[in-house]
């Protein structure tokens, strides 16, 4: 391979480095403002909030983390009512977040490697983590929560941004235990009919630990069970059925000692082990009913799409990865070379119950990740899957378009931003009244290189190839994100 010196566009490269490379910088500002540079229309239709959060902060006063995902929690809310558009970013508040400005350099350790200056020495025993509370935002039981998973939820007010504190469920979280950043929302609980938020939280060990809790409608704590299980669990996703949870238990080691000593992050010290079958742990939500342990071979999975239930088996879509990406200390994640590490790649597993095997089979070979479905779906047959995918077919790239996925005849509908756009997550919301399961629209937030700022696009999820029927241009970027969620509610933009 020659050295690329012309960093332009390619026929075999839809991107440049550099262009993808500036959506990760520090937004130190907070913003409140109508948002007023529009391309197309907002639906009038589209009623709601839609909250995202992801590292805002890339530096410390300069000092650059290790990892995106050490960056600190920014929450942004995007209020549409009657067509118009409101946008609103803050930080959440952390205790960590407070010290590290007031000092104004690094304090604490990342999971992900981000070490406080001074060496080793510095670090050396230091297992203080920071809760960087930065994954998913999620409004349930009238609390706006900022989710990371190895630390308790933050309570924000959903109309303000402000951060109120540390929640704990109604006393259901002891201190210092943990709350996972991915709840799935059952839109029809067995027991009673009604909605209900299911999460869950691991404690890794040499034997890991895995609680499960569930939340009514009101926020209140009705169901709540633990299970051990062997071995360590690097487990970030689950998904959900009406009678089941499932985990996939990625075929990792991790050693602690470069942690312990100060080296590096906790984050490098897992190994993956490719050799090794990915076991699949499908707990009844029912706690009297005991845990079923599969295996199959996955490569490494980070999210699933959705799970149900169907003749005695569950079917699950999730994107698998050849091999886990190594945090290699030392190196600068804006420098990745994408070609050298493999893609996500959607695939779906059948797990046979009563037989106890499991079949896969690939769904969608482009790289993709963050897949969304219609939020009735949630447990339920789904027709549709829309997922941020890279612009090219084959291969592995940063995320530019969006992919949607008819798993039923295998149609495909792509739209991409390349050369100059990258891609979020989709978020999938619902025509008010609408029965069609496609019948909605997907919110994606981009980055623009051409212009250095985002854009909230806005896609009529029937049909993508027409492009986006809204682009709301932001006044400033917004570092890629992570994850986010749409509640109907309308919280006023201005108090
Ligand atoms: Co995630």
């Amino acid at each position: 391979m020659p050295t690329q010196i012309d960093d332009r566009p390619t026929a075999s490269q839809s991107y440049t480095l550099n262009d993808w490379q500036q959506g990760y910088r520090s937004l130190k500002q907070e913003f409140d403002y109508w948002i007023d540079d529009i391309e197309g229309q907002i639906p009038p239709e589209l009623h709601g909030t839609l909250f995202r959060n992801g590292p805002g902060l890339l530096d410390i006063n300069g000092q650059r983390i290790h990892h995106p995902f050490d960056g600190d929690g920014m929450i942004s809310a995007i209020a549409f009512a009657d067509g118009r558009a409101h946008y609103r970013n803050r930080f959440v508040r952390t205790e960590a977040y407070l010290a590290e400005q007031a000092a104004g350099k690094i304090l604490y350790r990342g999971v992900f490697g981000t070490q406080k200056p001074g060496g080793w020495l510095a670090n050396f025993f230091d297992l203080r983590i920071k809760n960087i509370a930065n994954t998913q935002v999620i409004y349930w039981g009238e609390k706006l929560l900022a989710l990371w998973e190895a630390a308790q939820p933050y309570r924000l007010d959903p109309r303000t941004l402000e951060t109120l504190g540390l929640d704990d469920l109604n006393g259901v979280l002891s201190p210092g235990s943990a709350f996972a950043a991915h709840p799935r929302i059952d839109p029809h609980a067995l027991a009673d009919g009604a909605p209900r938020l299911v999460n869950f939280s691991v404690k890794p060990g040499l034997s890991t630990t895995i609680a499960i809790y569930e939340l009514n409608q009101a926020g209140q704590v009705v169901q709540h069970h633990t299970h051990a299980v062997p071995g360590f669990a690097f487990i970030h996703d689950f998904a959900i059925t009406p009678n089941y949870c499932i985990f996939f238990q990625n075929p990792v080691t991790f050693n602690p000692f470069p942690f312990l000593l100060g080296w590096s992050g906790a984050g490098e010290c897992v190994a993956f082990k490719p050799d090794q079958p990915t076991r699949v742990l499908v707990i009844p939500r029912d706690p009297t009913q005991p845990l079923q342990t599969l295996e199959t071979q996955s490569g490494f999975v980070f999210h699933h799409a959705n799970a149900f239930e169907e003749a005695g088996a569950i079917y699950i879509d999730s994107i698998c990865y050849q091999s886990l990406p190594t945090v290699e200390p030392g190196s600068d994640y804006r420098e990745v070379d994408f070609s050298a590490l493999h893609p996500g790649q959607l695939w779906r597993f059948k797990l046979d119950l009563n037989a106890g095997t499991t079949e896969r089979q690939l769904l969608e070979g482009r790289c993709c990740e963050f897949p969304a479905i219609h939020p009735a779906k949630v447990g339920r047959s789904h027709r549709y899957i829309y997922i941020g995918a890279a612009h090219a077919a084959e291969g592995n790239h940063p995320l530019q378009g969006i992919l949607k996925l008819d798993v039923e005849t295998g149609d495909r509908q792509f739209w991409s931003a390349a050369p100059q756009g990258f891609a979020g997550e989709p978020v999938f919301v619902p025509r008010p009244d609408a029965t069609a399961e496609d019948d909605g629209w997907l919110l994606s937030l981009f980055y623009n290189a051409a212009t250095e700022r985002s854009e909230l696009v806005i896609l009529d999820a029937r049909d993508l190839t027409p492009g986006p029927i809204a682009r709301l241009h932001l006044r400033h970027h917004v570092p890629y994100g992570l994850h986010g969620s749409f509640t109907p509610k309308y919280f006023e933009a201005t108090p």
